[in-house]
Order: C-alpha cells, then structure tokens, then sequence
C-alpha cells in the first residue's frame, strides 16, 4: 500500500485504492440505489426494513468517497414515479428515514467536510421534510469537500423540462429571444455547477438509466452490480472506478488508435 493512501480507509478498500491510478480518478460519480425491497424479501423482511439498511450502505459509501477525495458523489434516492407508485405508507416512511438521516449524519458531515444539496422538484415534499432539507444545505455550505447531492423526487426529463422553461423564462424576462443550444441546458440543468458525470453505477442489475441523469449520462460509463443497494459500500466504490479505468472513454472520437479499428462510415 503506497503511502498516500488516504487515512481512514480499511484494509480491503486501502488495498483495492492502491491499485487505481490516481491520474485516471473519476471526478463525479452518480448511483442508482436499487434494490431495498429485494434485500428485504430475501429475509422475509417487509420492504422498509430493506430502506433502514440501505441507510448503512449510504453512510459507508459516502464516507469512503470523501476519504479518497472524490469531487462529487450524486444518489437517486426517490424518483418522481416513487411517488406515484407506491404505497403512501412507504413514502412517508422514506421521508422520515431521510429526515432522520439528515440529522444523524450531520457529525459525520461536517467531521468529512461533505456538502450536501439536493436536485430534483424537492420543493413538491411535505414541508417538515424541506425544512431539514434546508438546514443541511445551510449547515454544510462552507464545506469544500465532497459534494454529496441527493437526487429527490428527481426525474430525468423533468430536469430538462425545468431546464428549458428557465431559459424560456431568463429571456423573456431580459426581452430577448431565447437562444436553445446545448450548452446553454447544460447551464440550466440542476446538476450545472458539478463536474461531468464520469461514472453511473446501478445496483441490483437492471439494466436501465430509469429516467436519471439523461442528459448527463450521455458519455459516461455505466456499471451495473448485481450487489443489492443494501450490501452495497466503500470496497464496491472502488471496486466500480477500477472497472472505470479499465475502459476507455473516447467521447465518440478515436483516443487512442492501437486497438481500435478505423471504421469509414
Ligand atoms: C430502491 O429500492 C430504493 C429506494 C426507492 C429508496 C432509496 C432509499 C435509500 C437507499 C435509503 C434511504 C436513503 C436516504 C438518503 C435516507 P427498491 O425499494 O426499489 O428495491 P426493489 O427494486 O428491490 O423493490
């Protein structure tokens, strides 16, 4: 194990860590936490008790991510369709799992230096749950270190949509014609001020973006595990930006010409 290998870490993550590559790091990392309910069924649990463990596997990915210094770090932790799917009784049992995790976390927050922010039509919750929501935002505003955002009744195109609208908006409010190009959505997207999203993880297998990051997504690696969001933490972390280095991203041109074959289109 190298002697920069960040403090804190454990045995196994310390080992996996000192295997990467540290010019190849990836800058913002996105998951897909899929797969409490399944965890749950496997030990004849109900599904809530899949949610409260999944609530360990957030706070030791989390921790482990700011340990080795990664920028950002962006967890879809409800969707908008979880609201409309499921049963009121699990919704609002998330809501105060995610209030309660707010509170309990904050130590460990400010202890890492983690940022906390939120995207998604969040401003849709009950209002006790914006309430903390606000705080930690505010509690943690000064921090520099992990930028740990919570995508919360979040919905891909949604973003786009509100991302749309406000540029539609800025321009009629400045009495101008509105100008739609790529960058500007870029600009006006919830996600506008993290790095690119280098890595997509999702867990459970599905093979599917279901709706998250759509536009952001569109050159970044994606890792799916089989491991269910649950048995997720710090050693799949990197277990994932190993499988990340391993491949190359070539951002649809040619970076490198030894093994790729040239098509002429
Ligand atoms: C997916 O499992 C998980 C969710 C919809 C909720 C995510 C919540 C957590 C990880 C815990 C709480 C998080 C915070 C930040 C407090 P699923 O229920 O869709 O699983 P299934 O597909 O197996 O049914």
């Amino acid at each position: 194990v190298r002697s920069s290998t960040p403090a804190g870490l454990s045995h196994k993550e310390a080992e996996l860590y000192s295997r990467l590559d540290p010019a190849r790091f990836p800058r913002h990392i996105a998951i897909i936490m899929d797969g409490n309910g399944r965890w749950a069924k496997r030990r004849h649990l109900p599904r809530i008790a899949g949610h409260r463990s999944g609530v360990f596997a957030v706070r030791n990915t989390v921790q482990c991510a700011s340990r080795i210094g990664l920028p950002a770090l962006t967890l879809y932790a409800f969707s908008v369709e979880n609201w409309l799917r499921r049963p009121k009784t699990e919704t609002s049992f998330l809501m105060g799992l995610l209030r309660r995790y707010l509170k309990i976390e904050m130590p460990a927050f400010q202890e890492h230096n983690v940022r906390v922010q939120f995207i998604g039509r969040w401003r849709e919750l009950p209002a006790e749950v914006q309430e903390r929501m606000d705080w930690a935002i505010e509690e943690t505003i000064n921090n520099t270190g992990l930028r740990l955002t919570f995508a919360i009744n979040y919905g891909g195109r949604s973003e786009i949509v509100d991302a749309v609208n406000s540029i539609l908006q800025t321009a009629r409010r400045n009495g101008h014609h509105a100008e739609v190009d790529e960058e500007s959505i870029d600009q006006h997207l919830y996600t506008s001020h993290l790095p690119e999203l280098d890595l997509l993880i999702r867990t459970s297998g599905e093979m599917r973006l279901s709706n998250f990051l759509l536009w952001q997504a569109a050159y970044s690696e994606i890792y799916v595990t089989e491991a269910l969001w649950p048995d997720f933490n710090g050693v799949k972390l990197l277990e994932a930006i190993g499988e990340f280095q391993k491949r190359e991203r070539r951002f649809g041109g040619i970076e490198s010409i030894h093994h790729s074959t040239v098509h002429t289109a």
